[in-house]
């Protein structure tokens, strides 16, 4: 069973989550009931990825044939940008507790540091509008109050972003979810998260292998993760998400495919000894996911990726 991490909630996460992103139709609710059998109990959803709805299906069939209960799963779920206003907070974390069939969520995200306008589909430049943090993030307090969100947090947000909302926060981010792996280790935004009591999660933590840009494939084929995968008798996979759990992060690698499953979740019964984790510091450092789409020189409200990421880029 996975062990969990615990939260300034005093609630205990998952430490290893199922990521859905990408997870295409027709395959995340097999993958999820499969995902159970093995043993994963922490699953990361959003209203982005467009397959809240299949993975309500799947989870109400889990929990009629009696397989886990729902207080078992720990379910994570993400305000997407164009809900940033206020009223329509509640609103879309209602759409999404629909979707999945369920009253309430362990942990509900701000998505990202961006607003989109209302109804707005898609990235077009034209659609980027002020985000106002600060009053989402009192919108997203109320859900923490009102139970259906029982830990609140953000996602995609620089150190400088999460000191600022801190400053104005009554119940404090619970979690930063990140992209965090190997090749993007985020030193200054692990230490800040730390000694503020976020927990940091990392998504992307295999280095995102299916992803489409051309610096994915290349974490799970670096020399110096391969050569203490050898060492180790593990899979390069398997030795990123355990770097990811002796950080302290709670890490969410995706699948679809059983045997890929078991693999990322078989991470607990060993280690990476002290002279092979120092070694991780020689990786060359790249962020994958940019965030190009929220950027723009004349219609952006952060009018490069400097100032989307405060200079971490
Ligand atoms: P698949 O769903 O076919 O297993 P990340 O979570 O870092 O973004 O990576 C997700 C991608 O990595 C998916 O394309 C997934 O494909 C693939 N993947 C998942 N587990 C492994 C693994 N153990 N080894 C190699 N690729 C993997």
């Amino acid at each position: 069973m996975s062990p969990f991490f615990e939260l300034n909630t005093g609630a205990k996460i998952t430490s290893v989550g199922l990521g859905t992103w990408r997870a295409d139709h027709g395959l995340i609710g097999d993958a999820l009931a499969t995902a159970i059998k093995v043993g994963y109990r922490h699953i990361d959803c959003a209203q982005l990825y467009e397959n809240e709805e299949e993975i309500g299906f799947a989870l109400k069939k889990i929990f009629e044939d009696g397989i886990v209960k729902r207080e078992d799963l720990w379910i994570t779920s993400k305000l997407w940008c164009s809900d940033h206003s206020p009223e329509d907070v509640p609103k879309a974390l209602d759409r999404t507790l629909r979707n999945l069939q369920l009253d309430y969520l362990d942990l509900y995200l701000i998505h990202w540091p961006v607003s989109l306008k209302r109804g707005s589909i898609g990235f077009k430049p034209e659609y980027l509008t002020q985000p106002d943090i600060p009053s989402t993030w009192r919108a997203m307090e109320m859900l923490y109050d009102s139970g259906k969100a029982r830990a609140i947090g953000v996602s995609n947000f620089s150190t400088k972003k999460l000191g600022d909302l801190l400053k104005v926060a009554r119940v404090p981010p619970a979690v930063n979810q990140v992209e965090c792996h190997p090749s993007w280790q985020q030193p200054q935004l692990h230490s800040f998260c730390k000694s503020n009591g976020v927990h940091l999660s990392a998504y992307a933590p295999m280095g995102s292998p299916g992803g489409t840009s051309g610096k994915s494939r290349q974490l799970l084929k670096d020399p110096v993760l391969n050569m203490i995968a050898e060492k180790l008798g593990k899979s390069p996979a398997q030795v990123a998400l355990r770097w990811g759990l002796q950080m302290g992060h709670s890490v969410l690698p995706k699948s679809t495919n059983e045997g890929r499953l078991k693999e990322n979740f078989d991470v607990f019964d060993w280690s990476i000894p002290e002279d092979l984790f120092a070694k991780f510091s020689e990786i060359e450092q790249v962020r994958l996911v940019k965030g190009s789409n929220f950027v723009h020189e004349t219609f952006g409200v952060y009018r490069s990726l400097e100032e989307l990421w405060d200079g971490e880029i």
